[in-house]
Formats: C-alpha cells, structure tokens, sequence
C-alpha cells in the first residue's frame, strides 16, 4: 500500500491546485470581492438563450447498471432528450435494481437544457399523508427505532417518481412518452439476469434479519423462490412490472396515481401485518411533483454550481462545501493540509444543514444565505478542534439580519442502501443529473404490482423535538422530508456546461459529491481519479474514513495523528457516477463500489 501522502499527492496535479485553490491573503481579497460581486450578478441573471447552439462533445449515459445504461444510449441514437433518456434509464433500474430506486420511490432531477439556457429541477419527493403529524413515529411516549419505523406502512411517502417522469417530459421530451418503457417492458417480460450485487443484499443474514421481505408472500415469492434468495444470473421475469409500465405507457400518471393500482397500494400500506400506515387514495391522488429553479451558487474560481434546493441537502451543503474549502484553503498547503481542510469544509456544511434544512415549502430554510459568500467568509473562521463537534452558525447574524440559530433543535438522521444516481449528456449538449431512491434497501419492504414502496418518511426526524425546540425536519401534513441527494450539475467561467455528479448513500452522498466536485476542480483530478479517491466523511465530532480502498488506511491515520476522532469504515455505499466535459469531448466515471458504467454514444 502506498503511503497516503505519496498516493495523494500522485493524484493531485500540483499546477491545478495552485491555480485553483482560492487563498485570502491581501492581493487576493479585492479578487474575492470581485468574485462574489460576479457571484450576486449570476444569480440574479435572467435565463438567455445561447448563440451558437452547435455541440461536438457527443453524448454519455452513466447509471448503476450497464442494461439500464443501454436503454438510455438507444434513445439519445433516436434524438431522444436527456429526460427521455434518464426515464428509460430509470425504468430499466427499477427492475434491475430494486434495492435502490424505483416507480414506488420518489427522486430530484436537476435539468440542463441548452437552447433555453435553463437548469431546472423537478422534486419527485414524497410526501407525507395528510393526516401525518409531528408524533408520526411516536409510540407510547417514545420514539421508535429506525428499523420498527422503516419495516411499516407508517415510513410509506406518496411516491414522486412516476410524476416527476411526465414533469419532465411534457417540459422537454423530444421522444414519444410510451416507447421510453419499452426497454424495461420487454427486460421485465424475458427476465434480466439477477446481478451479483442484488444476490449478495438477498443472502445476506444481516439483511433477513432486519427486512420483512421473506416474511411477506409477495415480496418473498418475488426475491426468494422456493425459499431461496435469487441466485446470480438467475432469469427473473416480472410480468407485473411489465403490466405496470403497459398502462403508465399508454395512460400517463393516471395509471398509478388513480384506480385499481391506487387502491391496491393504499390497501397494502392499510393492511401492514405489523404497524399499518393511513394514506388515503386522495393522498395519492393529489400529489404534484414541483418544478423548482435550481439552487445555483458561483465559487470564487468561477465555476458555478447547480444541485437541488430543499427539501433536499444538495445545493446547499454543495456550494456551502467547495466555498467553504476555498476559503479556508492555505496557500501553497500540502496533501495533507488539503485533506483536513476538505474534512472541516464538510463538517461546517454538515453542522448547518443538520440544523436548518427542511422542506422550505412548510418551515422557513435560509438557503440563499448559507450559500452566500460573505456568510461562508465568516463562517469559514469559526475554527473548532479536529474532534470537537461543530455547531451550526448562524447566517442571519453574519449577513446582519438578525439572528436564526436557536429556532430549531440539531436533527441528525442515519445512513441506509436503497438509492441510485444516473448523469447524462445528450446529443445536443442537454444534460440530467437525478438521484432516485427508496430510501433503505428494498424500501418499506412492501410489494406491489412488481415494484417496491419506499420508506422515505424515515427521513423526517422521528423525534419532532430536541434539546426542547423543535426539529425543522419533524415529520408534518403533507410535508416532503428532509434528503442528502446531491444531484448536481456545474457549470465554467463562460457558462458552458462542464460536470454531471451525484451518489447514493444516505447522509453521505453530500461528502460522496463535493469529494468529485473538490477533486476535480481543485485538485484537477480526472472523473475516475475523483471517484476513486476514499470516502471520508466529516460530520459532527468523527471522520469516516474508507479504509478497505487504495490510500485509506493513511489518510485515517494522518488525520489521527492529527487529532481527529477517526471512524474506520469499510463497504462504503457510494455509487458515484460522473460525466465531465473536456476539451475534446466527455470523460465518465462510475463508481467501482457499485455495479454502474459509463458509456459514451458511438
Ligand atoms: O433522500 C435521502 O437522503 C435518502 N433517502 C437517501 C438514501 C440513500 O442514499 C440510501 N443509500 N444508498
């Protein structure tokens, strides 16, 4: 094993670095101010077509599975959109993957269109029931564990997932809406071979003891035939599925959100043999996936950074992360100064989005002010020992608004594997970048018509309260709990598209993300060099280092050495997938953790 320091440095183009790395030293100050005056300019800037529209780049899809990225490749070779595309990848996923994402889940869409110079976001997040209050997961004057909570019908959010498809498509589908399923159809109809890493989740006793999938017969007959666990290369057909995908071919949304598949979805969460849930057929019925403008930050190196506003975590703590870096970034700092900076960055970023990101639809979210550069310039100070835990800051007080901290106790959730991320670059340099899930694996567990119900209102705080205030992510009516999905696109100095990311993997995914973002733009590393490099995640008083991959084990102990309260983990659950753009064409990366491919259109 190479030492860290050596391993790292190998990876870091020195050069890049000093030219990107933003210190604040005096000849640098009026450059910062510049930049954030660029930066104010930006995002007050109307969308304005661009000129030349001619794209020479070519197209990639980058998804959790080659079948899945296929399907997509074959509609961008029709003209197709990247929307159409990422939906074809995505109901192929659904049937490969469905430990991690899928029609009954929900999902954010960060959309790049060029001809309209517009990036936009669709948020497919579920949504609690109407009768949903802040006790949701209180029982007898406690709150429950995450697994009696995850194993329910009580965890099911009306899922978004179907809805953000139509969205997205009457917004700039170029490809007929029922021939995006016809890939998942004929998969589902012949059987797909079942992948390693599907086997693996299903024989895993970890698993069986946790999840109710063999305890119910539908689930059980689907993923354990004759009491088994799917085995590798099995051919497992899912004619539900395929009838599922029939009807939302030739009925839209209507087929899920309305009739006889409505009512079979409310009545399996009614009927839950342990703890039942109560969502109504007019929940369903009444979900809207919400067009939101993305949340866009510029960096003081001049790229800017587009990712999903709340409920999601990702444009807020992405721009928080890499302004942050950029600021506290000494000149001239060596690989290991690098590192630690990057692991604080993550730990201020975590700490605030801890605190106050939640669905800005229901409790105020000042998400404008986290990301603002003054406010990171002042928060980038607020220095604390390597194992001591951050409290979130307070950007009223540092933009001179008045203060915001104390409105709302800390809310930290738990990880879980049920999520995937697809990135794509069409033909005429549109892009998506949508992170789907679940939540936890298999999601609540429950079965219908061929596809599983997610488990995302675990995502709420189970306890509405802490410390005596309450929690912004507290479960609430109607409400779309808190989530870490990062989907993000970036842009250069001139406005061009330049980099598709994103990851599953719970809270992690926001360390995952600007992990790619920071080694690619400020370490100039190539995709897979970024993806590759090890996990670590700086939230609250420890580090999570990824200590089973090339240079981990001495970046765990550096940061030791360094007085941080290091975590050695192994098995670490990102799937990133990346697509940048380079001179002379597209460069992708996925995720060696996870089963994905990159695939440039031939
Ligand atoms: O929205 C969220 O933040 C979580 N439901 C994501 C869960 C996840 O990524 C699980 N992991 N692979």
């Amino acid at each position: 094993m190479p030492d860290f320091r050596i391993a790292l440095t190998s990876l870091l183009a020195v050069a890049a670095l000093s030219a990107c790395s933003g210190g604040t030293s005096e000849t640098e100050t009026s450059a910062l101010e510049t930049a954030r005056q660029a930066a104010e300019a930006a995002a007050a800037e109307e969308t304005q077509a661009l000129g030349d529209l001619s794209w020479t780049k070519g197209a990639m899809v980058a998804a959790a599975d080659p079948r899945a990225v296929e399907a997509g490749l074959e509609v961008l070779r029709n003209g197709g959109h990247a929307v159409d595309a990422a939906i074809a990848v995505h109901s192929v996923l659904g049937l490969v993957e469905p430990q991690s994402s899928g029609i009954g889940g929900g999902a954010f869409m960060v959309v790049y269109d060029r001809a309209t110079n517009q990036t936009s976001v669709f948020d497919g997040r579920e949504l609690s029931p109407f009768s949903t209050t802040a006790q949701h997961f209180q029982k007898n004057g406690e709150t429950m564990g995450f697994i009696e909570a995850w194993q329910s019908g009580k965890s099911v959010g009306v899922p978004g997932q179907i809805a953000l498809y139509k969205a997205a498509h009457d917004a700039y589908g170029a490809s007929d809406w029922d021939s995006l399923f016809t890939t998942a159809i004929s998969l589902a109809d012949e059987g797909f071979e079942v992948s390693p890493r599907l086997a693996e989740l299903l024989g895993s006793p970890r698993l069986r003891q946790f999840v109710r999938l063999d305890d119910d017969p539908i689930p059980a007959a689907y993923f354990f035939p004759d009491g088994e666990p799917l085995q590798v290369g099995f051919k497992r057909t899912n004619p539900e599925y395929a009838a599922t995908l029939r009807d939302i071919a030739a009925n839209g949304p209507d087929a899920f959100y309305k009739g006889p598949r409505a009512e079979r979805i409310v009545a399996a969460i009614a009927e839950h043999p342990v703890l039942p849930g109560d969502m109504t057929l007019q929940d369903l019925e009444e979900y809207e996936v919400v067009r939101r403008p993305a949340l866009c930050g510029t960096q003081t190196i001049g790229v800017k950074i587009c990712s999903a506003p709340p409920p999601s975590s990702g444009g807020i703590t992405q721009n928080m992360i890499m302004g942050l870096y950029a600021e506290m970034i000494p000149e001239d700092a060596d690989a290991d100064t690098r590192l630690k900076t990057f692991v604080d960055a993550q730990r201020l970023a975590y700490a605030d989005r801890d605190h106050y990101v939640a669905d800005a639809d229901k409790v105020t979210v000042p998400s404008d002010d986290l990301i603002n550069l003054d406010y990171l310039a002042v928060r980038a100070g607020e220095r604390f020992a390597p194992d001591a835990t951050p409290t979130p800051g307070d950007p009223g007080l540092a933009l001179g608004r008045g203060p915001m901290r104390g409105m709302w106790g800390q809310d930290p959730t738990e990880d879980a594997p049920g999520t995937t991320h697809i990135s794509i670059v069409d033909l005429d340099g549109n892009a998506v970048s949508m992170t789907a899930t679940v939540e936890a694996a298999f999601g609540s567990s429950i079965m219908v018509d061929g596809f599983m119900l997610n488990n995302e209102l675990t995502d709420f705080a189970r306890d509405p309260s802490a410390g005596g205030l309450p929690v912004a992510n507290a479960p609430g009516s109607k409400k779309r709990p808190r989530s870490s999905m990062s989907p993000t696109i970036v842009f250069d100095e001139a406005g061009d598209l330049l980099m598709v990311t994103g990851s599953p993997g719970g809270n992690s995914i926001i360390a995952y993300v600007s992990k790619t973002l920071i080694g690619s733009l400020h370490w100039g590393l190539s995709a897979q060099e970024a993806v590759d490099l090890p996990n670590i995640i700086g939230r609250g008083k420890t580090v999570g280092v990824e200590v089973d991959v090339e240079a981990g084990p001495e970046a765990a102990e550096m940061l030791r050495q360094a007085g941080y309260d290091v975590q050695e983990r192994e098995g670490e659950n990102s799937g990133l997938h990346v697509i940048i753009v380079r001179e002379d064409g597209l460069e992708g990366a996925a995720d060696k953790r996870r089963e994905g491919v990159a695939v440039a259109l031939k």
